[in-house]
């Protein structure tokens, strides 16, 4: 069996699909692994570093991806990589699909069976696999750590002979897993942070971490069973804009999270809650790919609107590859090994299984994707 992991050719992506822990732990299981060469170099994870955990080098996709059982990735491959893709083969990435079909529907002729890493269950037998999650994480982490580094003052409160400097009001909305640690990391650094969602489990959690829960006026029952949030009903989206606009000319940073599966982002700062925030503050808009949480965020740049930086970067885990790659290789290693015959050193996928039915999008030349996906 063999296992590829090409470089990631998209601009801007830096991780990379394998670790040296997970490329040892499948060459130690007798599966031939073969990476690009300099796949992880954006990753502190040099080609010296694979040959030592058992892994060939190949010096482009191509030849990479020859022959390959599976082939592990983070974004998509491109049109011209999918007709290197082995017809048969089995391809895990993200598929980014609920935005833009066309990659899949690709693989999906060229005879790939691909995994969408982005349709995964949400239960808890899937929760080592859940690269959103990870990746998540870390994009809260460093959404906070860019919008106070563009903040011109300081976030803890001070006290000093020259004066008091006061702590910074940060709200975050959306406290799913970005979210929640957008706050545990705000609330490291000293600021007062307040944070809203409108599923109704999440205000014992952001408590727990000691940040005050946005009280509104009703807001109606807005979560699936699969956990995750619906689009809110007039009125109850009027009574957030209203507890959302009374705390706007006190707020100093707002990290925005907030995202509905398969559908654009939901607006939740207006052009008007902009004019009430003072000059100087800082919005960092992590649903900007999904077109935003916020009025003029523009996606992959910062801009300025009405004195208030708002950044719309993409990607924010790729900024912290180091870190995101590793985490990103182990859910996927998590992934793969239950497809894996151990014995024969075969695929052995059951379709059967509801993460892998959920996740396969392509299989047999056929697009899987349907009103369920
Ligand atoms: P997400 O990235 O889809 O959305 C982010 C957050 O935005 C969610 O908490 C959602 O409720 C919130 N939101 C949507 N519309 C909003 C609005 N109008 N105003 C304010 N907030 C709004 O969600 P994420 O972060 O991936 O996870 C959500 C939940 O699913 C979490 O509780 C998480 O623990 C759980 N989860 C469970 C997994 C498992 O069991 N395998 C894996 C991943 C997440």
């Amino acid at each position: 069996m063999k296992i590829a992991i090409p470089k990631e050719s998209a601009g801007g992506e830096n991780r990379v699909a394998a670790s040296q822990d997970t490329v040892k732990k499948l060459t130690e299981m007798g599966v031939s692994v073969v990476v690009q060469k300099n796949a992880g170099a954006e990753s502190e994870i040099s080609d010296e570093m694979y040959r030592e955990a058992g892994a060939a080098l190949a010096d482009d996709f191509a030849s990479t991806v020859e022959k390959a059982d599976i082939v592990l990735k983070i974004l998509p491959p491109s049109n011209e990589e999918i007709k290197a893709l082995p017809k048969g083969s089995c391809l895990v990435c993200l598929m980014n699909a609920r935005a833009d079909l066309k990659a899949a529907k690709a693989v999906a002729k060229a005879g790939i069976t691909c995994f969408a890493m982005e349709f995964l269950p949400r239960i808890s037998r899937a929760q080592n696999m859940d690269v959103l999650s990870s990746q998540s994480n870390l994009a809260g982490y460093k959404a906070v750590i860019d919008a106070v580094s563009a903040y011109k003052k300081a976030v803890p409160m001070m006290m000093t002979a020259a004066g008091m400097i006061s702590p910074a009001q940060v709200l975050i909305l959306g406290a799913g897993v970005a979210g929640l640690q957008a706050i545990a990391t705000a609330k490291r650094l000293g600021a007062v942070v307040t944070a809203f969602d409108v599923r109704p489990a999440v205000k014992e959690q952001v408590e727990s971490l000691g940040a005050k829960f946005l009280e509104t006026a009703k807001i109606e029952q807005a979560e699936t069973t699969g956990g995750y949030a619906k689009e809110l009903d007039e009125q109850s989206k009027k009574n957030q804009e209203e507890a959302l606009m009374a705390v706007m000319p006190k707020t100093d940073i707002i990290i925005t999270t907030a995202l509905i599966p398969g559908k654009k982002a939901p607006l939740l700062i207006t052009e008007e809650m902009l004019k009430q925030m003072k000059s100087g503050s800082v919005v960092f808009d992590l649903a900007a790919e999904q077109g935003g949480n916020c009025y003029g965020t523009v996606y992959g740049k910062s801009v300025t609107q009405y004195g208030v930086t708002i950044f719309g970067q993409s990607n924010a885990a790729s900024a912290l590859s180091a870190a995101a790659s590793p985490l990103f290789a182990k859910n996927l290693y998590n992934f793969i090994l239950p497809m894996i015959d151990r014995e024969k050193l075969t695929l052995n996928i059951n379709f059967e299984d509801e993460i892998y039915k959920a996740s396969c999008i392509a299989k047999d030349g056929q697009l899987l994707i349907g009103e369920n996906k």
